[in-house]
């Protein structure tokens, strides 16, 4: 059943580990540096947590924020939505410890495995429940620990130098929807996959369909880590993104020119000025944190949206549009109006 309500976002906190690692830090240990990785992807320092902190904690500061923010309490949610590519645990996922850790009810706890795309599969999921009317307030969180995943030996700098850890989280909520032409809340969200491009960005080990499911052989190999045909992911994200976005602007019956933030998936800069530059997006009005934090993968877009929060960036009416190209593939895009 569909009901009249709207998803709104009703806070949004995220939380980054205090540390901070500079591509200087990284360049004599990759054989890489500083201008190349500026040039080619703009980033200039990304957080790693701590040796003992998984995106599960991480992921739990933020939603303690998005929850104050919202003026809720854990006890006040019907469903968590954890987005992560970087469990704390081969299973259970992430969203049953989180449910344990804030001490919520025994509610539903589902996790989407859609790396870059996650917090936007996660948005579709979540507004589609709270439009059924059986969901008031959900929390939806994309939290990743990369630093553990990654090769740090030279063989590995044109994947390690991309990633960061973080976390971003959202509450959402329901909304009756009013007369009132200028709707708030999720205005338009879609999502898609061709697996046809799931071994041009992937990790293949641990693997379930050998067993064991790891082996000395292939750690030596290095199965553990990324691998990622790169030149072939830029082609099809900055081929995708756009077509997403108008998209979604044409669902909503909106314009870029009513787009007040364009918080894209942060995977690459270049990749960000080229989708805004389609799109016909000013630079003042585009979201990036890839400098500061790098590839934070499912926690690009609700870092970025808790930013513009937390600075008092965004005021009542805003529409914010999101777009996001990763592992899958999986792409997508989402229009919110504050
Ligand atoms: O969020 C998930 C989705 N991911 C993406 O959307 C990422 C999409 N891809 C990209 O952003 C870019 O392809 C990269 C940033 C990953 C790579 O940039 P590129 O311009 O495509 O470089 P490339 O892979 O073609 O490598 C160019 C050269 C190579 O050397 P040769 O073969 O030309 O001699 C690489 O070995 O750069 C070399 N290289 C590096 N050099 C210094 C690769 N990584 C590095 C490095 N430092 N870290």
């Amino acid at each position: 059943m569909m009901t009249n309500l709207r998803t709104v976002v009703l806070g949004a906190g995220h939380y980054l580990p205090p540390r901070v690692v500079t591509n200087d830090e990284l360049g004599p240990m990759l054989n890489t540096n500083d201008e190349w990785i500026v040039q080619r992807t703009g980033i200039r320092e990304r957080r790693f947590a701590e040796d003992g902190t998984g995106s599960g904690e991480l992921g739990f500061r933020a939603a303690e924020i998005a929850l104050q923010k919202a003026g809720l309490k854990a006890s006040d949610l019907d469903a968590i939505i954890a987005a992560t590519l970087s469990p704390d645990l081969f299973f259970p996922g992430n969203a049953c410890l989180l449910q344990e850790r804030l001490g919520c009810q025994q509610i539903m706890s589902l996790d989407v495995r859609n790396q870059c795309s996650g917090f936007l599969y996660g948005l579709h999921v979540a507004d589609a429940l709270i439009r059924t009317g059986g969901y008031k307030n959900i929390l939806l969180v994309g939290s990743e620990v990369q630093s553990a995943g990654l090769n740090f030996d030279p063989s590995g700098r044109d994947m390690t130098v991309l990633f960061g850890d973080g976390a971003g989280a959202v509450v959402l909520g329901a909304k009756p929807a009013g007369e009132e032409a200028a709707q708030s809340g999720v205005l338009a969200c879609k999502v898609y996959a061709d697996g046809a491009g799931a071994k041009d960005l992937c990790t293949v080990a641990p693997t379930c369909a050998r067993t064991p499911r790891i082996t000395k052989e292939m750690l030596d190999a290095g199965l553990q880590y990324p691998k990622m045909n790169g030149k072939l992911v830029f082609q099809w994200a900055t081929e995708k993104m756009p077509i997403a976005a108008r998209e979604v602007l044409a669902i909503a019956g909106l314009t870029v020119n009513d787009v007040r933030w364009f918080v894209p998936h942060q995977a690459n800069l270049r990749i960000n000025d080229y989708v805004a530059k389609m799109l016909g997006i000013p630079a003042d009005r585009c979201w990036n944190n890839i400098v500061r934090f790098g590839n934070t993968t499912a926690a690009t877009i609700p870092i970025g949206i808790s930013e513009l929060y937390e600075q008092d960036l965004v005021r009542p009416g805003d529409v914010i549009l999101s777009t996001a190209f990763g592992a899958g593939f999986t792409w997508g895009a989402s229009l919110i109006r504050v």
